[in-house]
């Protein structure tokens, strides 16, 4: 696949814009191709200044040129577009979206599958040199806009930074995934307060932290999808684990409560529950816990990322509308709802 930059005269621009709908805006258009084999080329309109009115001043448009257009050298890049057809575009196409902890495991699953259904996608993730590599590789494997950039979720002053950098890369957010969180085991009798706040702080707070920075813009579009990455184990309780339980519990009742609030908005909030997962924080966990755990779940084996990123693209889609407040429990029937 080559990939390239091409500037279209203002007649090619006046043209894809009459195609797509748009109003015209500056005197050039620029377009990020990826040229497939000359079978399919996506090209993403990537600035478009003075395009007030316009859903997005970000368009995606696939072509498939005829054999009579590709051998037409007369025709203008522009004239030989065809407008993207409805059942060619991803479930998320011209959708922003931010998955939190997205440079791994289940929040990575879910960054690669919103990009594959045409979102533009932000990581903000601690580990912002993860974060960038992931970036970087979504955009070349899915041909997808993608942003990164560093932020500790439960501390204010570095969310506010990474949502207003967001904002300025990608636009608008239209979907948040609360994603990052860490897990640790210990007795509360042994607990440290340190221990306890700190896991309240990262898995709740930041959900928090998170959704305040992009409800203004949500309700102002009049369109939302926050999606709040909770566990069984708020349903179960879980010996050792307390702390990261009272957290997951406190995520099931804030995207509840929201949920009422925001709803007449257009603006859904729900949570999804997984199981345990096979991801670089499970592996952590001591191996006594999981042999147990392991015991329990009558599917008799860990889910994959696979299994719990796709619940993600249904409560972003259109077709995801009709949940509010839900909770939805990919876990290999370890607790069943
Ligand atoms: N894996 C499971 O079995 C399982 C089960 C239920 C729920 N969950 C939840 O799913 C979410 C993702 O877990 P995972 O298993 O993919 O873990 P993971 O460790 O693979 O990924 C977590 C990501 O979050 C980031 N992160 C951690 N703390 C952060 C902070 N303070 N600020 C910003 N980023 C931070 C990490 O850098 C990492 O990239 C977590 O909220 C976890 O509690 C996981």
């Amino acid at each position: 696949m080559a990939t390239g930059e091409n500037l279209f005269s203002l007649q090619d621009a006046c043209n894809l814009v009459r195609y797509a709908g748009l109003r015209p805006g500056p005197d050039v258009l620029r377009f990020d191709c990826a040229l497939s084999y000359g079978l399919v080329e996506y090209l993403r309109i990537l600035e478009m200044p003075g395009s007030q009115g316009c859903a997005r001043a970000t368009l995606a448009v696939r072509r498939r040129p005829s054999n009579a257009a590709r051998q037409s050298p007369s025709l203008s890049p522009a004239e030989r577009l065809v407008p993207l057809r409805e059942e060619d575009m991803g479930k998320l196409s011209d959708r922003v979206a931010v998955v939190t902890g997205g440079a791994s495991g289940i929040g990575f699953g879910i960054a690669d599958l919103y990009a594959k259904e045409g979102a533009r996608v932000a990581i903000v993730d601690k580990n912002g040199a993860k974060a960038k590599q992931i970036a970087a590789r979504l955009a070349k494997k899915r041909g997808a806009k993608t942003f990164a950039t560093a932020a500790d979720v439960g501390d204010e002053k570095q969310v506010k930074k990474a949502f207003a950098q967001v904002v300025k890369a990608l636009g608008d957010i239209d979907i948040l995934v609360n994603n990052a969180g860490f897990d640790s085991t210990n007795l509360v009798a042994e607990m440290s307060t340190k221990e306890w706040d700190e896991m309240i702080r990262v898995n709740l707070r930041s959900v928090f932290l998170c959704t305040r920075e992009v409800l203004p813009a949500m309700q102002r579009q009049k369109w939302g999808r926050i999606i709040n990455i909770s566990s069984q184990l708020a349903h179960r309780g879980a010996e050792t684990m307390a702390h990261y339980c009272a957290a997951k519990a406190g995520i099931m009742g804030f995207t509840r409560s929201l949920a009422y609030e925001v709803i007449k908005h257009n603006i859904t909030v729900n949570s999804i529950n997984p199981g345990a997962t096979d991801t670089p924080l499970l592996r952590s966990i001591p191996k006594s816990w999981m042999k147990k755990k392991l015991a329990e779940i009558p599917a008799g084996r860990l889910g994959r990322v696979e299994e719990i990123a796709p619940t993600a693209v249904l409560l972003a889609s259109d077709e995801g509308s009709y949940y509010v407040g839900a909770s939805l429990n990919p876990n290999g029937g370890d607790y069943m709802i």
